[in-house]
């Protein structure tokens, strides 16, 4: 079994993050706590990056999402199995999530959570896949556009494998 093809390199990624951090941080100057909310599991890298180089003030906290259907085809029903455990209302917030692709996890995310009133409420995406896109969202912050292709690492999964991978990689037929 081979590895998967680098699409998005190590480096690539780590300077996007600096440079979206950057962005983030000078965006939210002066705000005395921004909640970044991580989408499991696949943000939980991303988040944990990006959180470590903002310079302003910041919390995390985490919600689990599910897509019914299998891996790679999804119907668009999305259904919360772990909810944030701090309030939100009047609060700043950014949901942190790896991959926008249907784009029906994110504007799910963004109905439920604008429902609690925070103050503000913005995305910053790691990848987005603009081919696949079937509803409109709100994307902030993005680091990279890719082609419709099934990427792995960095937190991004194929059946629970590759998430660890340092680098976004291209699952290969056949691997
Ligand atoms: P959505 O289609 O935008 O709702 O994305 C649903 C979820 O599918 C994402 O949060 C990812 O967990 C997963 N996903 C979509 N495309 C990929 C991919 O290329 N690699 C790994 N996971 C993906
Ligand atoms: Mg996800």
């Amino acid at each position: 079994m081979s590895d998967p093809k680098v699409l998005i390199s190590e480096q690539t990624i780590a300077a996007k993050i600096s440079e979206l951090a950057q962005t983030i941080s000078s965006d939210y100057a002066g705000v005395e706590d921004l909640v970044m909310v991580g989408v499991l599991k696949g943000s939980f890298i991303f988040l944990a990056d990006l959180s470590r180089r903002l310079t302003i003030p910041r919390s995390v906290d985490f919600m689990a999402l599910s897509t019914y259907g299998n891996a790679t085809q999804t119907d668009g029903a999305v259904r919360m199995i772990m909810d944030l455990r701090r309030n939100i209302a009047g609060r700043h917030v950014l949901i942190v999530e790896d991959i926008v692709d249907t784009g029906y996890t994110i504007s799910y995310l963004l109905r439920a959570l604008a429902t609690r009133h925070p103050a503000s409420l913005k995305t910053c995406v790691l990848v987005h896949k603009p081919d696949r896109r079937k509803v409109p969202v709100q994307i902030d912050y993005l680091g990279f556009e890719i082609p419709d292709v099934w990427v792995v690492g960095f937190g991004l999964d194929w059946s629970e494998r590759y998430r660890t991978l340092p680098y976004i990689g291209v699952v290969e037929p056949g691997d």
